[in-house]
């Protein structure tokens, strides 16, 4: 499959159309951002980690039963997925306090929630992503109460997923946010991407931070961190 055309060009990926209409090309850029664009920077190779990463998961998960819009790689910064419309929410599971939940809650970082939370934001950069309920969400029509309920279980199971997949290479899921995307015929699937970007993933023994904490907070060695996420995950393959 090739592209035709660009269609959108978010803060790290590009999106193009291709020949058949029911499916798009993203190609993973290195910039980064935080802070909703306000610090901006590349970390190079992110892309490459991003790509590979976020395909072998997705690939993964299908075999789980979780719909996801995985196609195929075509390169190092890649790949074919199924063409959808965006849900406009934020979806964040929790499992162990950090980042904004710990600021918002004054629950200090690393404690172990009692059980996972879920979140949801409204995408809307210029309204900062604002926290939303699932009457608020329900209330502005982005989404229906019963594509929610399809939202939540998915998420729930993702996480499951996830925490068994980064404990066999000694990695916490600290939390993560993912998006789901409706394809023309009406089924909700996991889109976006899974990585270091959009993961909090903390070393099991060190806890040293494997993700875009590094870059969000200047702590140095950024590139070595997806680095390692590359070859806690590939390199045995
Ligand atoms: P937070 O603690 O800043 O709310 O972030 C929660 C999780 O969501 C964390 O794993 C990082 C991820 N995240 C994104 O993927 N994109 C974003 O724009 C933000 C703010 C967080």
């Amino acid at each position: 499959m090739e592209k035709v055309a660009q269609m959108y060009e978010g803060k790290a990926k590009k999106v193009y159309s291709t020949e058949n209409e029911d499916y798009c090309i993203i190609s993973y850029k290195d910039d980064a951002t935080a802070f909703n664009g306000e610090k901006k920077g590349t970390i190079s190779g992110k892309g490459v980690v991003n790509n590979k990463m976020s395909n072998y998961i997705m690939e993964l998960m299908e075999k789980e039963g979780i719909p996801t819009h995985f196609v195929e790689e075509l390169n190092d910064r890649e790949a074919v997925v199924r063409r959808v419309k965006i849900i406009p929410l934020e979806v964040i599971i929790r499992n162990i306090a950090a980042g904004s939940f710990s600021k918002r809650f004054g629950v200090p970082e690393g404690t172990q929630l009692l059980r996972p939370t879920l979140e949801f934001c409204y995408k809307d950069d210029a309204l900062g992503d604002p926290m939303a309920n699932e009457y608020h969400i329900v209330a502005c029509g982005w989404a229906t109460q019963e594509d929610l309920d399809t939202i939540t279980e998915y998420t729930f199971k993702i996480n499951d997923f996830l925490k068994d997949f980064f404990k066999k290479i000694n990695v916490d899921l600290v939390d993560f946010k993912i998006e789901f995307g409706k394809t023309r015929d009406g089924k909700i699937i996991l889109a976006d991407e899974i990585s270091p970007d959009t993961c909090r993933l903390w070393d099991s023994t060190t806890h040293e931070k494997l993700d875009k904490d590094r870059f969000r907070r200047d702590l140095g060695n950024v590139e070595g961190a997806y680095q390692e996420m590359m070859n806690r995950i590939f390199g045995d393959r």
